[in-house]
């Protein structure tokens, strides 16, 4: 039987943060979570897009709770800002599910972050290792915790260029930078997981692709690729709610096993329902995830201990 979001099991209780919460496949994340009665904190780039998506979820839910906040994950000092403010106001071990969603794709050029990083790398891969990073010390270490990561069928055609991490040599904005952070995304996902087992936590790690879905993610497009994203995308992207699905399912289905992969089951992982993603080789590579790992610290200088 296709799973879908009427199979998502009660979320009461639990507190999750989604990054990417006011768009795309994060914002129908966030609604059917809300819907499952989970309260989730919505932090934004602005104040503004986190309260307009919160008030569209109270349209559909009104009961729902909902926390607005104010996250730039291509800085690090927002990313601190963030946590500081999650335990100021949530004190404790508060936090069961964290959405590692948000991203930004394809910048026409290169861009630095005010940390000097290249911004799709900051932005999809150090900002998310930091934030999960910091706030891990905020996750109840018990059964059912999770960290979601969003990984991308680009992830194929990535490679972890340790010579060109910035896109100081060479900057592609779609198969080089992006593809580059959406693989880091994955193998993190996944080498946290043997971290958390070798650690011995119940907190799992699970990676998850929505295909290619109709959302905001093209906007950057321009010349032909602009064309062929207008043209193309309604023929073969499915909808955002669509796309939100195996998130989703990495997010609450008892059946996401840790340190799985979901995506769509449809023809090449385009579209469909939650099922098992075909994994690239790079991201079975744990020299190099270890590599990563390190590199993400270092940049970041966040020491990433997990413990159990
Ligand atoms: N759509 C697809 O076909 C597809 C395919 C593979 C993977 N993905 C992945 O799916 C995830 C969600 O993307 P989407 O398709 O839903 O695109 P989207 O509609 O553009 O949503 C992206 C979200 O990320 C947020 N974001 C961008 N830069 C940020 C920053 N510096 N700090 C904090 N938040 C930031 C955006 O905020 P703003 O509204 O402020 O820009 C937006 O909420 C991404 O990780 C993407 O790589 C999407």
């Amino acid at each position: 039987m296709k799973w879908t979001a009427s199979n998502i099991p009660s979320q009461s209780g639990r507190r999750v943060v989604i990054t990417g919460g006011n768009s795309g496949i994060g914002f129908h994340a966030a609604l059917e979570l809300a819907r499952s009665g989970a309260e989730v904190i919505l932090p934004a780039r602005s104040e503004a897009k986190a309260e307009d998506a919160i008030r569209w979820i109270r349209a559909e839910v009104p009961q729902a709770k909902l926390t607005p906040a104010l996250l730039d994950l291509s800085s690090l000092g927002s990313v601190r800002r963030f946590v500081d403010m999650i335990g100021d106001r949530f004190p404790g071990e508060s936090i069961d599910l964290l959405i590692n969603n948000a991203g930004v794709m394809a910048l026409p050029q290169r861009e630095l972050t005010e940390d000097g990083f290249e911004r799709q790398f900051a932005t999809n891969f150090l900002g998310p290792f930091a934030l999960t990073a910091l706030l891990f010390p905020r996750l109840k270490p018990t059964n059912g915790t999770r960290i979601v990561t969003l990984a991308s069928l680009i992830a194929h055609e990535g490679r972890i260029d340790f010579d060109n991490l910035q896109s100081e040599r060479k900057y592609a904005p779609l198969y080089g930078a992006y593809a580059q952070s959406k693989l880091a995304d994955l193998i993190f996902a996944l080498e946290l997981q043997r971290r958390l087992s070798r650690a011995g936590s119940p907190i799992a790690s699970i990676a998850a692709h929505p295909g290619i879905a109709a959302t905001n993610l093209m906007a950057h497009f321009t010349g032909l690729y602009k064309l062929l994203g207008r043209f193309l995308t309604p023929l073969i992207a499915q909808s955002a709610q669509q796309g939100a699905l195996p998130e989703l399912f990495a997010a609450t289905s008892p059946e996401a096993a840790p340190g799985s992969y979901c995506g769509p089951d449809g023809a090449r992982e385009r579209k469909g329902f939650p099922a098992p993603a075909k994994l690239p080789a790079a991201a079975k590579d744990e020299a190099l995830a270890s590599r990563l790992w390190e590199t993400a610290e270092r940049l970041t200088g966040t020491r990433f201990e997990v413990a159990g």
